[in-house]
């Protein structure tokens, strides 16, 4: 037996270094270039992604999320909390957020310099000298001329000054020069900014001896031309080197070099979001992931970044931290496994607090739910029907559904609010809430022993290959009834299309194991599939919605999307309830 393993194995190896070397003589053909790796993502790219787009990326503390756009919030919505700022123009804001929200709304107010407006110094960016277009830049700042440093420079520094200087689209090139000996002078200015700032008095600005050292160049942007074959277009239009693209650095200065990329190349971080983040983001108490890898608990035990010099930067850290933040997707325990939903466990106590028990007309529990927040219970469509409103009884804080258990409570129905485009046929937008009514009313409903899950915003949040849970009453293996709450680990997998081919429509999404030994089943319907994120918060990713058979090799269970309907289910609980973050 052994032997025969050895044979085959290097059977294996020699049919390996064949096909190698097939490849390598195939390549070292001279007629064409080796075509260079593509770290982009041809679909995402199509929908032009920026820094504004919330699918991508979080927005700004002085902006919201709507509609998968990062939109101005007006100051009044700012956290009032915060030190006062001058605008270039002179007029002092209560905070920051403020002027940046004014700003945000094209009432023109740049930043200044912190502090009330009566004592400020000047502050004037040029660029030296005229009529060149790569140019060295000069800051005055309390009557005191000084060129900015090379060391450190980047596309992030150039691409404020651009903006600071009124091209939108920020810089075109960075280089590195040796002044004329005219100006020479033994000190330089460092810059660091983060490159989203619009102007460089936001940035880290810091006075260093020069040396002999060159000093940072930069052209601004000023006319689109068409881009080379080596070159991306930028979403605002501009042209930048494909070797810059995926590398952390916001080239583009819209981030659209960034937002779509397979992997990442050189210092930088990639999010499961596709998202390139630079390396220095990484556990410094700051989630730009959505799901939060850059803060996970086991990369940053330890590591942990040094926060950088004084800026605004660190202004808008503080900002964040003053936002409403929903406390929701955190289970009290997170252990127990007791034997097997098909392939699964027993539930532990407090394991699933979001799930919930639909009881319908013939008084035994036929359906799940979800528990979101509010009086809001996530279901699916096919669950429920609006005239059997007053029918329904939610069981919040079950664990079996013959034996009693403490801490349960039973609530009814205020409303079924079936998705207007559900369609029975084919279960396309298999998606209801059901609001119930506060036990004493006037009051917020918190059932006992139950805490919401979190509802995702965006699509990027959890990709193909990621491992969630699935939890139901459900039948289990051979169709046995249930009783006891059981639950089992799915993966999330891309190609439902090719599997379930015309019965697969947008806003559905396929979970299960290659061998379909964990799967839900009938009485699951309408219950959770949740993700966790990387410091253990659990998403509804999905709802259970169908599936050919259970627990089928090849025939994974099929889940409504719920990122595809955030802005549905926000329409009617308020996007206050079900936002984690900065509403
Ligand atoms: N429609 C089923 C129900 O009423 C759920 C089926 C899920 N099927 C599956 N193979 N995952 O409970």
């Amino acid at each position: 037996m052994r032997l025969l393993s050895v044979l085959v194995f290097i059977l294996y190896l020699l049919l390996c270094t064949y096909t190698a070397k097939g490849i390598s003589r195939s390549r070292n053909k001279p007629i064409q270039q080796t075509p260079r790796k593509n770290y982009l993502i041809e679909e995402c790219l199509n929908n032009s992604y920026t820094i504004n787009s919330c699918n991508k990326v979080f927005c700004q503390p002085w902006q919201r999320c709507m509609g998968g756009t990062c939109s101005c919030k007006l100051p009044y919505q700012c956290p009032k909390n915060g030190t006062s700022v001058c605008s270039m123009e002179g007029k002092t804001f209560r905070t920051y957020c403020q002027l940046k929200s004014y700003e945000c709304q094209r009432h023109n107010s740049k930043f200044r310099s912190r502090g009330n407006c009566e004592l400020q110094d000047d502050f004037e960016v040029s660029l030296k000298p005229e009529n060149v277009s790569e140019r060295f830049i000069q800051v005055q700042m309390n009557s005191n001329k000084m060129f900015i440093c090379g060391h450190q420079w980047s596309m992030n520094e150039a691409n404020v000054i651009c903006r600071h200087l009124h091209f939108p689209e920020g810089a075109d090139r960075i280089k590195l020069d040796h002044p004329e000996d005219t100006w020479n002078s033994s000190e330089c200015l460092k810059v660091t900014c983060r490159g989203t700032e619009t102007s460089l008095a936001e940035c880290s600005l810091v006075r260093t001896s020069r040396g002999r050292k060159k000093l940072a160049k930069v052209a601004c942007h000023t006319t689109h031309q068409e881009c080379s074959s080596r070159e991306f277009r930028c979403v605002n239009r501009k042209c930048i080197p494909s070797d810059n693209t995926c590398d952390g650095v916001n080239d583009c200065g819209d981030l659209s070099d960034e937002l779509c990329c397979k992997e990442c190349r050189g210092e930088s971080f990639h999010c499961s979001s596709q998202v390139c983040i630079p390396n220095k983001y990484l556990c410094n108490d700051e989630i730009d992931c959505l799901t939060g890898e850059d803060e996970a608990y086991q990369l940053c035990k330890e590591r942990r970044e040094e926060t950088e010099e004084e800026s605004m930067d660190a202004e808008r850290r503080k900002i964040k931290t003053f936002l409403p933040q929903l406390h929701c997707g955190i289970p009290n325990r997170t252990i127990t496994r007791r034997k097997r939903i098909i392939g699964g466990y027993s539930a532990g106590r407090d394991e699933f607090p979001w799930q919930v028990a639909i009881r319908g007309t013939e008084a035994q529990v036929n359906c799940g739910g979800i528990y979101i927040g509010g009086c809001w219970i996530l279901t699916a469509a096919h669950c429920v029907r609006q005239s059997y409103v007053h029918a329904y009884r939610i069981w919040t804080g079950m664990l079996n559904t013959i034996l009693k258990n403490s801490g349960m409570e039973t609530f009814t129905l205020r409303r079924v609010i079936i998705h207007e485009n559900y369609n029975s046929k084919t279960y396309e937008n298999d998606i209801a809430l059901l609001e119930m009514k506060s036990r004493d009313s006037g009051q917020p409903c918190s059932p006992p022993n139950t805490m919401a899950a979190c509802v995702p915003w965006s699509p990027y949040m959890f990709t193909s290959g990621h491992r969630c849970k699935v939890s139901g009453w459900g039948r289990a293996e051979d169709y046995e009834r249930q009783f006891t709450l059981k639950w089992g680990y799915v993966n999330l997998m891309s190609n439902c299309s090719e599997i379930y081919k015309e019965r697969y429509f947008k806003g559905m999404e396929c979970a299960g194991t290659y061998d379909g030994s964990v799967d839900s089943c009938r009485g699951d319907s309408g219950g959770p599939l949740v993700c966790f994120d990387s410091n253990n918060v659990a998403y509804v990713w999905g709802i259970v919605s169908w599936g050919e058979n259970c627990g089928e090799e090849g025939h994974p269970g099929v889940y409504t999307k719920v990122a595809d309907y955030f802005e549905w289910i926000s329409r009617y609980t308020g996007k206050a309830t079900i936002s984690r973050f900065n509403v």
